[in-house]
């Protein structure tokens, strides 16, 4: 995870922001890695669907809209009520996705969309626990190598000034490399299919805007605590500046890692 359960709660407040982080203000990018997902996992009418780490809820509506009976759990009230609004229907809980509240065999289906991490072995164990047998767990995440993806961009902005995310983001990015959210799958007893990848865009409206997004990311707020406000803002405005078109919009290509794997388990 980014940070600890309530952590980003405090960032939020103490950021004092409307901005909810790059998955709300970016959400239309989003769509394109969302729809790969819930058509790699076959989520359709009638599915038992659980989206862990869900955030403002986007793939949830996505997923309702196809007909699913769509789950939801996030560490964040402030997203978690951005998800409520957007599909009513759902069941959405506060949480912690290492000790997911629902029983054993519960969904046909779990996704995860940049919500498990290298260090998030557990939160594996926990969805391999909920899908029935034959189910299936789909995740996304960003790759750990050289693939044109300027995602990295940004985390290197905050990694640069910070001690903390130095090592942190090593940790997280580890489950992008090959091979490795393989294996996270398999230690769950959960098979997995080849990799896919998506290609999106996040656009900003200018610079401005997505200076301001990355600054309520979970990383940001990490690097706030120990170098202050002013320092990450300058150091994230400096290594976006460089893709800002003024007068056009401001664009991060992103390459996005998609994985879907089924649960052997009775
Ligand atoms: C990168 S965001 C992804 C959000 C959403 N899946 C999306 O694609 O827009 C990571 C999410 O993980 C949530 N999170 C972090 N730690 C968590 C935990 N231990 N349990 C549940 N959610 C957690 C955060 O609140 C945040 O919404």
């Amino acid at each position: 995870m980014w940070v600890s359960l309530n952590e980003l709660e405090r960032s939020r407040s103490r950021l004092g922001r409307p901005s909810e982080g790059v998955g709300v203000s970016n959400g239309a990018a989003l769509v394109a890695e969302f729809d790969a997902l819930l058509r790699a996992t076959q989520v359709g009418d009638g599915s038992d669907y659980l989206d862990i780490a869900c955030g403002s809820g986007l793939m949830l509506n996505m997923a309702s809209r196809r007909g699913a009976l769509a789950h939801g759990l996030d560490a964040s009230d402030r997203l978690l009520s951005l998800a409520k609004r957007r599909t009513p229907e759902s069941d959405i809980r506060h949480g912690d996705m290492n000790a997911l509240p629902w029983d054993d065999q519960s969904f046909d289906v779990a996704t995860s969309c940049r919500g498990i991490w290298g260090p998030n072995q557990q939160a594996v164990h926990e969805a391999a626990r909920v899908l029935r047998p034959g189910g299936c767990l789909g995740l996304s995440f960003f790759g750990a190598g050289r693939d044109g993806s300027q995602i990295g961009k940004a985390f290197k902005a905050i990694r640069r000034i910070s001690d903390h995310e130095i090592d942190w983001s090593q940790q997280l990015g580890e489950i992008g490399l090959e091979g490795r959210a393989e294996e996270m799958c398999r230690i769950a007893g959960l098979e997995p299919a080849e990799r896919q990848r998506v290609q999106f865009d996040l656009e900003g409206a200018d610079l401005d805007h997505e200076v301001r997004a990355w600054m309520a990311a979970g990383p940001a707020w990490m690097a706030i605590q120990e170098r202050g406000a002013d320092e990450v803002e300058r150091s994230i405005r400096q290594e976006l500046s460089e893709l800002d078109e003024p007068g056009l919009e401001c664009v991060l290509k992103c390459l996005s890692n998609l994985l879907s794997q089924r649960n052997h388990h009775n």
